[in-house]
Order: C-alpha cells, then sequence, then structure tokens
C-alpha cells in the first residue's frame, strides 16, 4: 500500500492531536494540587512518612493509583474523599505536575543495607521471591510503560505499610495480583530490611 503525502500528514495530525487530549498539564496540575500538598507536601515530598512522596513517579502509575482510590479497587479513608470530584483531565494534571517533581531521597540505617540489598537485586530463590529490580529496576526508577511504579526515595514506613497491605491482601488493586503474591513470600523482617533500603536508593 501507499500512502501519499496529505494522508500522512492527516495521520500525523491525528495523532498529535489524540495525544494532546489524554496528556496532563503541568501548570494546571500545580494549581489544582494546592488540596494535595497539606500532606503530600507542595513539591510531592511529605514530612509525615504515612503520606507517600509523589515527587518523580511515573504518570501511568499515579493515574492507576487515583483512578483506582475513585472506583474504591484501593481503599484508604484519608484518600477516597480527596478524589470523588476529580475529573479525568484533572487526575492526568495532577499526575503529570508530580512526575515533573524532583524526589528527595532519604537514608538507609547500616544494618538493613545488606539483606535489603540483596533481596531487592535478588529476591530468594528458596521462598520463590522474585528480584524486586526486574520489575522495579536496579535504581527502583520503575518501568513506565508496564505501571510498575517507582519506589526509590519513598518513606520506608509508607512502604512497609504497603507491603504489609498487600501481604493481608488489604491492599488488592495491583494487576493479576503480582503484588500480592511478592509480598506473601517476604517475612516482616524481610519486608523492613527493603522498605529501608529503598528509601536510601537513588
Ligand atoms: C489528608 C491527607 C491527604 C491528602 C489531603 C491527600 N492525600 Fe494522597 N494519600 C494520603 C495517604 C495517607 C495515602 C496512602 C494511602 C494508603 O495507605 O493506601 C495517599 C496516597 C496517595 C497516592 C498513592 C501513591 C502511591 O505511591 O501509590 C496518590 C497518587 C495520592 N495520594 C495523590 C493525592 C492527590 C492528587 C491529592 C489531592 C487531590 C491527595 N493525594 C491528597 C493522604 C492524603
Ligand atoms: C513482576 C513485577 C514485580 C515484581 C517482581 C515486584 N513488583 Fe512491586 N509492583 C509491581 C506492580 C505492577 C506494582 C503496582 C501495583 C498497582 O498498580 O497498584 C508494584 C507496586 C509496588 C509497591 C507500591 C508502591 C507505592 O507507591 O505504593 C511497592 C512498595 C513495591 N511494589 C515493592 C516491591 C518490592 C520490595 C519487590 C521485591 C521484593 C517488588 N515490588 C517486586 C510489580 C512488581
Amino acid at each position: 500500500m501507499s500512502i501519499n503525502k496529505s494522508t500522512c500528514g492527516l495521520i500525523i495530525l491525528m495523532l498529535i492531536s489524540a495525544n494532546s487530549i489524554a496528556a496532563g498539564n503541568i501548570e494546571a496540575g500545580k494549581e489544582k494540587s494546592a488540596t494535595c500538598a497539606a500532606c503530600h507536601g507542595p513539591d510531592g515530598n511529605s514530612s509525615n512518612p504515612t503520606w507517600p512522596n509523589l515527587a518523580g513517579q511515573h504518570t501511568e502509575y499515579t493515574e492507576k493509583q487515583l483512578h483506582d482510590f475513585k472506583s474504591g479497587r484501593r481503599k484508604n479513608d484519608a484518600m477516597a474523599p480527596m478524589v470523588m470530584l476529580l475529573s479525568d483531565q484533572d487526575i492526568a494534571d495532577l499526575a503529570a505536575y508530580y512526575a515533573a517533581q524532583q524526589p528527595r531521597t532519604g537514608v538507609t540505617q547500616p544494618e538493613n543495607v545488606e539483606l535489603g540489598e540483596r533481596l531487592y537485586r535478588a529476591g530468594d530463590a528458596g521462598k520463590g521471591l522474585a528480584a524486586c529490580m526486574a520489575c522495579h529496576g536496579p535504581n527502583g526508577t520503575g518501568n513506565p510503560a508496564a505501571k510498575y511504579p517507582r519506589v526509590n526515595a519513598q518513606h520506608a514506613i509508607y512502604t512497609e505499610m504497603q507491603l504489609k497491605a498487600f501481604k493481608t491482601e488489604e491492599r488488592a488493586n495491583d494487576q493479576s495480583g503480582i503484588m500480592r503474591d511478592v509480598a506473601g513470600r517476604m517475612s516482616n523482617d524481610n519486608i523492613k530490611a527493603v522498605a529501608d533500603y529503598l528509601q536510601g536508593l537513588h
């Protein structure tokens, strides 16, 4: 099949406009984030370790989480009322704003480095535990297209809470139960070490 010049131009135009409808606007997201700042910080780095950092997170993952809170697939009393009135465009704008912010890395306690790093990079074959790195990347920056989140520079306390929530299946919005399976193979000591390792990973 041959495509002439004008057909080609039309296809390109259609692609550009389809893209601009779905894309979030960083400036609009910044304005809309005023109500989120009290908990997540003005730049997406929160001051309370039970409230997650959102800075530098991929738009794909953040959008999925906001839609999941809205539909009730992910349950949380603090977040549920925050998302009820958000439109799809609001969600895209907020995700674009947080993706553009700079994450602030924390520190790992020395006693958690060895076990945390080993589990993160190699998993535990004896328990059938996959290496976290296989999905979340060697530096914890994730994989946007697969919706594997960035997990580095996150508060250890938040990460520990999430892994325990996946383990008890209280959090069950992970596609195909991927994280419920992973966390189900981890002891609470494993979870603590890897969560602390991620806080300092960059
Ligand atoms: C009252 C405090 C509070 C406010 C205000 C708030 N959040 Fe949250 N947010 C939380 C808590 C707590 C969690 C963790 C929920 C859990 O444990 O599952 C969270 C989780 C999230 C997550 C999931 C992060 C992840 O890594 O999975 C996103 C995204 C998010 N909030 C975005 C927002 C946005 C956007 C707003 C504003 C429209 C907002 N939040 C307002 C407390 C708050
Ligand atoms: C096969 C791929 C895969 C592997 C292996 C994997 N994860 Fe995940 N992880 C995911 C996916 C997908 C999600 C997002 C689930 C969702 O959409 O809510 C996720 C989410 C998470 C979250 C929640 C992030 C947040 O901000 O709330 C944490 C923490 C996490 N993973 C840590 C780990 C750790 C630690 C390991 C290794 C012990 C690991 N993951 C192994 C795919 C994987």
